[in-house]
């Protein structure tokens, strides 16, 4: 537990609402203690086998295809789609420049990774910015099949969601992402997959090639190859 303290301190991000107990980070909400715990509830998919059938994410990210994508998700937040797309059977390269968000993202990694049942899937973390690892991406290595962008925007989801997207809020600023936009656009071998709430605009104003709608999410799909 050592490592974080000093990860964090390194990043100047002590004082902050992220803190530290045996069981690792937690931050709180109404004097009660929150910790990503994302993995408990996807154990259930995970014995069952998940699969497009389960989930419109992984809808959007296969397509038609079956062959397994490899996904880039750009904006790795408090990671509940990377763990679904990772259960799903994707590669996922997840990255996070928030340094208290990818704080407490790879403390849940590391807590999921002393899990027996968890260990198959094929996720990784980095710490930046999508747009510098895009831009900075090794020749030698395959670029993603699929870019996948959530960035923040202004309503909140229900529920559990809720919570997690009111830590997220007090610290990361709403952008229009325009430019992490474009550069997926021209980075992404096959598509890029945009998560939107049904009632907000699509992303810079560009129309999807389709459109993956759920009950209050939808993924907007384009199609770059
Ligand atoms: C709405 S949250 C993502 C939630 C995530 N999909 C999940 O399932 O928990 C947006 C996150 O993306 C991060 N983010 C936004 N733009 C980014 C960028 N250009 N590079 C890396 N991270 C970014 C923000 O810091 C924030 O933590």
């Amino acid at each position: 537990m050592k490592f974080w303290s000093q990860w964090l301190l390194r990043h100047n991000v002590v004082h902050s609402q992220v803190c530290q107990d045996d069981d690792g980070l937690y931050w709180l909400l109404n004097n009660k203690k929150k910790r990503i715990d994302w993995f408990e509830k996807h154990q259930l998919y995970h014995r069952s086998g998940m699969s497009k059938k389960h989930h419109k994410l992984l809808q959007a990210v296969y397509g038609r295809t079956d062959s397994t994508p490899f996904i880039l998700d750009a904006c790795a937040g408090l990671g509940n789609d990377m763990f679904i797309m990772g259960l799903g059977g994707c590669e996922v390269i997840a990255c996070e420049k928030n340094p208290q968000v990818f704080a407490v993202l790879s403390d849940m990694m590391a807590r999921a990774q002393k899990k027996k049942w968890f260990g198959q899937e094929n996720i990784n973390l980095i710490f930046g910015s999508a747009e510098n690892i895009m831009r900075t991406w090794p020749g030698y290595r395959a670029r993603p099949d699929v870019v996948y962008l959530d960035p923040m925007f202004e309503k909140d989801f229900k529920g559990e969601v809720k919570a997690n997207s009111a830590f997220l809020k007090s610290l990361v600023d709403i952008e229009t992402s325009k430019d992490l936009f474009e550069i997926a656009l021209n980075f992404a071998n096959s598509k890029v997959v945009v998560k939107r709430p049904n009632q907000a605009d699509h992303l810079s104003d560009a129309k999807p090639t389709y459109i993956i709608e759920g009950k209050t999410t939808r993924y907007d799909v384009y199609q770059v190859g």
